[in-house]
């Protein structure tokens, strides 16, 4: 048998930002107990999913890798298979996973990452199956020493706040990840100059619902005091923050964003739905005219901001004018870009329970297909607004092509910039370019070095 240090690792993750944070920390702690990372299963000892349940696209995607998995375990009777995330942090899906998939060791959930180190040796040692899933949160892990740790520090994903006290009636998040928790700002702010002393320039805070960060604390001190002490941090020049909810975006704000350029000008504002009814019914607590007004006054304070948004069709309910209150919307505000559902059911949630899911799937993707079209005309044109513009860019990726490197970035506005060129006469990757931009696309922008032939 081989020794815990001796063995290889792979993890793949399902979900939000959220999920990709979390695999950060648990790759860090696989590290400190002696693990090396690798991209594929026939070189792996220990394949971990992260799974996510926010519509039943997600949990299909799992369930087929771990048929594939199951399969490969056949042949190769060490691997150990490891799956936790928010679909196990169901209570029946754990179950049904550990039934239905022998070759499964370890499930945990998303209140217990920390435990892995200890399941995965009792998994190996004891050779046990071991599901462990806590079905209450535990206050915040703040002794968590992986907090600080990272795969990557350029830039870094910061948790400020766990779980969600929204219960839009869709949404399973609130039952997967708990009630709201804020982390206390000294913990937040010693992690993000510990970042910035090692090479951190950008953070990107994480909360299901940052802009409600500390309405649990006891004192006064609420999300615009919190980027106002991340602006002070020395060596971070970007700050991004997701996901804000349109309810709790106050003007204090919106004018704390307008102050200070090291705040990003993109804000994810999730309008969902532009009915009224179907907002009410999504239990989204704004109506179609407070999400417009909040929007124009963010642009009369932040000139040039980037707005982007989530919006789910096929609501239960939703009519044909209902469908077209969104396409209204899309077109009024012209999102930058955005993240389009088809709404499914999610067993548990208020709007599983109390509402039929009666609009049939055609009518779903021909709404989905029309909303897409439309918003990627929206985002085509924005994008092409740009062209000739020289905008600071943040070089955050290379890639070899041919034997030369191949950069890209992102502006402050979060969108992609694929550098023209490989010949610039020195490593580009996490410096600050001006680059001019020479083509738009929908997703992404092109552009070479200001100054550059
Ligand atoms: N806390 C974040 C992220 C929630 S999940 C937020 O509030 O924005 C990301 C997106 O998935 C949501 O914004 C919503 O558009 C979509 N979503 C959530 N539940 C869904 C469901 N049951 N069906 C379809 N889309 C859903
Ligand atoms: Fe889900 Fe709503 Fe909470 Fe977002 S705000 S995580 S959509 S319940
Ligand atoms: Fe999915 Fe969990 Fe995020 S359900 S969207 S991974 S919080």
């Amino acid at each position: 048998m081989k020794k815990i240090e001796d063995l290889k690792y792979m993890t793949q993750t399902w979900g939000c930002q959220m999920n990709e944070r979390d695999t950060e920390m648990i790759q860090c702690m696989l590290e400190d107990m002696g693990m090396k990372e690798v991209d594929n299963v026939d070189e792996a000892d220990l394949v971990v999913l992260i799974t996510c349940c926010v519509r039943e696209k997600a949990e299909h995607k799992v369930y087929a890798r771990l048929g594939e998995l199951s399969k490969i375990k056949r042949s190769k009777s060490d691997l150990i298979i490891a799956v936790g995330g928010c679909m196990t942090q169901q209570e029946e899906v754990g179950e049904r996973i550990k039934k239905r998939f022998s070759g499964v060791d370890i499930i945990f959930g998303t209140h217990n990452i920390d435990r892995i180190p200890e399941l995965i040796k009792r998994a190996l040692l004891k050779k046990e199956r071991v599901l462990e899933v806590w079905e209450k949160e535990k206050g915040i892990p703040e002794e968590r020493n992986i907090y600080k740790k990272r795969k990557n520090f350029l830039k870094s994903k910061v948790i400020i706040s766990y779980g969600c006290n929204n219960f839009c009636s869709y949404c399973i998040v609130p039952f997967v990840r708990g009630r709201e928790r804020s982390r206390k700002p000294e913990a937040i702010i010693s992690e993000i100059e510990y970042l910035a002393e090692n090479g951190c320039v950008e953070v990107m805070l994480l909360g299901q619902n940052v802009n409600s960060y500390g309405k649990d604390f006891r004192e006064q001190f609420d999300f615009s005091d919190l980027l106002r002490r991340v602006v002070e941090i020395k060596g971070i020049e970007r700050i991004r923050f997701m996901t804000s909810h349109p309810k709790d975006f106050s003007n204090k704000l919106i004018k704390t964003i307008a102050d200070f350029k090291k705040i990003c000008n993109h804000i994810h504002l999730p309008v969902q739905a532009g009915s009224n009814k179907i907002l009410k019914n999504m239990n989204r607590v704004y109506t179609q005219e407070e999400y417009l007004s909040l929007v124009s006054k963010i642009k009369t304070h932040i000139p040039g901001v980037s707005i982007t948004t989530d919006i789910i069709v096929g609501f239960p309910g939703e009519t044909r004018e209902d469908f077209h209150q969104t396409l209204k919307v899309v077109k009024e505000v012209e999102f930058d870009n955005a993240y389009m559902f088809i709404y499914s059911p999610r067993q548990g949630t208020l709007a599983a329970e109390k509402y039929e899911d009666n609009i049939p799937l055609e009518e779903k993707k021909e709404r989905l297909q029309e909303l897409m079209e439309l918003q990627n005309k929206i985002s085509l044109k924005i994008n092409k607004k740009l062209l000739g513009k020289n905008i600071e860019v943040l070089i955050d990726s290379v890639e070899e092509k041919d034997g030369k490197k191949v950069y890209s970035g992102r502006t402050e506005t979060n969108k992609i910039v694929n550098i023209q060129g490989n010949d610039f006469g020195g490593e580009l990757y996490g410096t600050f370019q001006n680059v001019e931009i020479i083509s738009a696309q929908t997703w992404s922008l092109g552009g070479k070095l200001s100054g550059s032939g």
